[in-house]
């Protein structure tokens, strides 16, 4: 090896799509040995490399990534280097001069219980987890972290047999021993190549349930869930939810699990929600732990889909993974898409896809309208960890919704089958989903693509004539698309209008478009900033119901208020009656916002309070669809459609609201509350959800209408003890009040639930959302309550993410008290664990919307955090994005 100094390639500030390049040496395999001790694990890899022709540059140096690991000593094709021929900086190793074929040995040691980032190998509660998305694995070992780079790995895990019982890797268990000093070892190898960020290692105390799934081809695959000591009563559903989500996907997709063993493993300190690692995903307690007195029926709903997604990755994301970062949404828009079906077929599908809207609405729309705003693939990055987003998730999702609305379902499922038969085993991009899909269809989707690289919401548009001589229908659509930064103009988008036209008799009409006559719904592509579509043979006079299903993600404008009442009340897709009188909610709303402004008082508006009326005469017969029109738009949903956010008269008006409604139909509630007792049995299913939903929601109205009625109430739910769904809810209610009941049940249920980490996060989490007048000053005095830990992701996220992101009256207080407090956590967050200090840049994110003086006081609170000179470089990308 020729002796002459190698460059380090400067750590690149900003990373391009455009800039692209295959890696100049591949892994064919790499195999681990990790001697585990908290302090310092050394970590053994070896590597067998080969040049790879694509790269272009056959001299090309090898460049391995690494971060916080200290090297011991590195060796090639067994003869040890000399410090001579490396480089060792700050972000890898660079070995020049090397054959085209050869194998690296490398030794390091890391830190784990140092490890407070939870990116890489990380100690919790004692024991070994790993995370390795997007750029962990390098906190191991050297390697070529990313995702194009896809080798067979094995791993050997050697511990102290006493205090790590449980040993797991990806793939299956080939070798196992134990040494004279007390250390065992497993050896672990998974047959199928994968990048680096879905290796993942668990060495613990852990205790396990075991279940076995057959797959449709007879193979018997062996499944564990991992969890803490004293957790193992809380797995059924998780067992439940994943056997469930295997047999789903061999039913829809014709996709069946690859290899002999599924694990879980449960880690209470998670950055995230879960991850994919083949053969063994790693969760968040919080998706994985439930029972009925500690886990409310939101938490059992959001686990089932977790499951069902992370399980759903090991074909979208692991046998196919992504070629490089940009290409995020090619695994996480398709797994969402798929987990979001998965539940609309094992629940209520209207209810669903309303909850995966509202989610998208509350979430995505709120981004991509402001400085966050990003393309699905987005062409630049600073930090990959901040483009893990609303955007890429849910609106990579609707796009491939959009896809399969424009196909058809025949096509679409052909076009996934294309896919894995063209991709497997390999990191692919967009393109080459879009193009299978392409190759099922022949639809050519150049204009599409769009969808992809332009962010931005559009904004649709639509007038309607009627000529009833000819009994023809003229329907224009327009749309428009605001600028978002670094793209001031936007192309038209296709966009897949699913409508159907609705008679004087709320039935739907029948009309002729491009020789087709069709009387249920119908899409038709809307492609220009403007376009008419012409509906022969029309009866009568249609309104038009547009965007059923909600069929794109969009900002539909247009309706008046006579509409949307006949919408909600005949519209024959479930999504859009729903749809109708929640428009109807929020016009009205505004409506009242801008009175309130003026110094007017609150009338309650007769169709606000019919439509309440309306569903509590569903009660009986769709519990959970009537609680769902029982409530009001959101305060973040209204403050979307102001131009300046008034977050004291959002909150003036929705309590006056709640109030109103709550007085004049009280008896109801409380009549409905009453026959929706507890009825015994826990069960997890439509009605019994449903009935839950309800009595909460009819106990939310009776507190508003009649405060000590409420109260009473509330205290007595809680003292039932039935379920988490139901003692949360009153406890909620109640801490919104300022009555003695709001301590004494606090404490009682701090005492209750004390040890249980899950539980005691909602415990922060309502007291941090609450409308109290004492908010400000019982959530500085939670931070130094005895369970406040900065180090733990969900505790830091229960207090100070549920505050700045739920609590828009407190975080938004005239003041500037709010904004401080999260400036504040934030610098000391980033002290900690800089990628969920990150995040809580976001709350901050629509700054701009707001008045002058709340502007000034958050652009304050930006700018200390920017001017913080130890600011981690995440942070730093995510606030200064937002201050722009
Ligand atoms: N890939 C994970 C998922 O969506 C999310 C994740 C990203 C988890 C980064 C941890 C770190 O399923
Ligand atoms: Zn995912």
């Amino acid at each position: 090896m020729a002796e002459r100094p190698v460059a380090i390639p400067a750590p690149v500030a900003e990373h391009r799509l455009a800039d692209y390049r295959p890696p100049a040496f591949l892994v064919d395999t790499v195999d681990l040995i990790f001697d585990l001790d908290p302090k310092a694990t050394r970590v053994r890899a070896t590597l067998a490399l080969r040049r790879n022709p694509a790269h272009g540059d056959a001299a090309a140096p090898l460049v391995l990534d690494g971060e916080d690991l200290t090297l011991n000593a590195v060796a090639v094709d067994g003869v040890a280097l000399d410090a001579a021929a490396y480089r060792l900086g700050e972000h890898g190793l660079v070995i020049a001069d090397l054959p085209d074929a050869c194998t690296l040995d490398t030794d390091v040691t890391i830190d784990p219980a140092g490890n407070t980032q939870l990116s890489g190998l990380y100690v919790s509660g004692g024991d070994f987890f790993t995370q390795c998305e997007a750029e962990g694995f390098r906190r191991i070992t050297f390697f070529p972290d990313r995702p194009d780079v896809m080798a067979r790995f094995s791993a050997t895990l050697v511990a102290d047999e006493a205090r790590y019982p449980v040993l797991l890797s990806n793939g299956n268990p080939v070798d196992r021993g134990a040494m004279p000093d007390g250390q065992a070892w497993v050896k672990w190898v998974d047959p199928h190549p994968k990048p680096s960020y879905l290796f993942a290692l668990v060495a613990g105390m852990l205790v396990s349930v075991h279940d076995e799934f057959i797959t449709a081809s007879g193979r018997t695959v062996a499944l564990g869930i991992y969890v803490r000591q004293g957790d193992e009563d809380k797995v059924d559903h998780a067992m439940v939810c994943l056997k469930r989500s295997m047999r789903w996907d061999e039913e829809v997709f014709g996709l069946e699990y690859d290899l002999d063993i599924f694990n879980i493993a449960a880690v209470g300190d998670f950055n995230a929600g879960a991850m994919e690692n083949k053969g063994l995903n790693i969760f968040n307690t919080a998706l994985v732990l439930a029972r009925p007195d500690t886990a409310t029926d939101a938490d059992y709903l959001r686990i089932d889909r977790v499951i069902a997604h992370e399980y759903f990755h090991n074909w979208t994301g692991d046998r196919v993974t992504c070629r490089d970062w940009f290409q995020l949404s090619l695994k996480e828009g398709l797994t969402v898409f798929r987990d979001q079906e998965y539940g609309a077929d094992t629940t209520d599908a209207s209810l669903s896809r309303i909850e995966d809207v509202l989610r998208l609405r509350g979430f995505q729309f709120r981004e991509d309208g402001g400085p966050l705003a990003h393309p699905v693939r987005p062409p630049a990055y600073r930090k990959i960890d901040n483009f893990y987003t609303a955007t890429v998730y849910e609106k990579g999702a609707e796009v491939v919704r959009m896809i399969r609305t424009i196909i058809g379902a025949d096509a679409f499922r052909r076009g996934m089958d294309i896919y894995f038969a063209t991709n497997d085993n390999t990191a692919a991009t967009i393109e080459d989903f879009v193009g299978a899909m392409h190759e099922a269809s022949g639809y050519d989707f150049t204009q599409f693509m769009r969808w992809y690289d332009q962010a931005g919401t559009p904004a649709v548009s639509f007038a309607g004539a009627y000529d009833a001589e000819a009994r023809r229908y003229t329907l224009t659509l327009r749309q428009a698309t605001a600028p978002t930064p670094g793209q001031a103009e936007k192309a038209p988008f296709v966009i897949p209008v699913a409508l159907g036209l609705i008679g004087p008799d709320g039935q739907d009409l029948a009309g002729t478009i491009d020789g087709e006559t069709v009387a249920g719904t119908r899409v038709v592509l809307l492609t220009e900033a403007a376009q008419s579509f012409v509906f022969t043979d029309v009866a009568a006079a249609p309104v038009p119901s547009l965007f059923r299903n909600f069929s794109a993600p969009i900002r539909l404008s247009g309706y008046d208020r006579a509409q949307l009442a006949m919408m909600a009340a005949h519209d024959s897709d479930g999504f859009n009656r729903w749809e109708a009188g929640h428009e109807y909610a929020v016009q009205v709303l505004l409506e009242a916002i801008a009175a309130h402004q003026r110094g007017a008082g609150f009338t309650l508006d007769d169709g606000l309070r019919d439509a309440r009326a309306a569903a509590l005469d569903q009660a009986a017969a769709a519990p959970a669809l009537a609680a769902r029109l029982l409530g009001l738009p959101g305060a973040s949903t209204l403050a979307d459609r102001m131009a300046v956010v008034d977050p004291d008269a959002i909150h003036a008006v929705l309590t006056a609201a709640r109030r109103a409604i709550g007085g004049a139909l009280q008896a109801r509630f409380q009549a409905i509350y009453g026959q929706t007792a507890y009825d015994g049995a826990f069960a997890v299913d439509p009605a019994s959800v449903g009935r839950r939903a309800l009595r909460n929601a009819c106990l939310a109205y009776i507190m508003a209408g009649d405060e000590a009625a409420g109260i009473a109430l509330a205290q007595a739910q809680i003292a039932a003890d039935t379920t988490m769904t139901e003692s949360l809810t009153a406890l909620a209610l109640l801490v919104d009040t300022t009555s003695p009941a709001r301590d004494e049940a606090l404490a009682a249920f701090h005492a209750r639930f004390q040890g249980d980490a899950l539980v005691i996060d909602k415990f922060f989490a309502i007291q941090a959302m609450s409308s109290a007048p004492d908010t400000l000053a019982r959530i500085e005095a939670l931070t130094r309550h005895p369970d406040f830990d900065i180090r733990n992701p969900n505790r830091y996220r229960s207090l100070v993410l549920a505050f700045g992101y739920r609590n828009a009256l407190w975080f938004h207080d005239a003041s500037g008290a709010g904004y401080d407090f999260v400036a504040r956590m934030t610098l000391a967050a980033d002290q900690v664990n800089r990628s969920v200090a990150a995040r809580g840049m976001e709350v901050f994110a629509d700054w701009k919307r707001y008045d002058p003086a709340r502007q000034d006081k958050m652009r304050a609170a930006l700018d200390r955090i920017i001017a913080a000179n130890d600011l981690s470089p995440n942070t730093r990308e995510m606030a200064e994005r937002v201050r722009h």
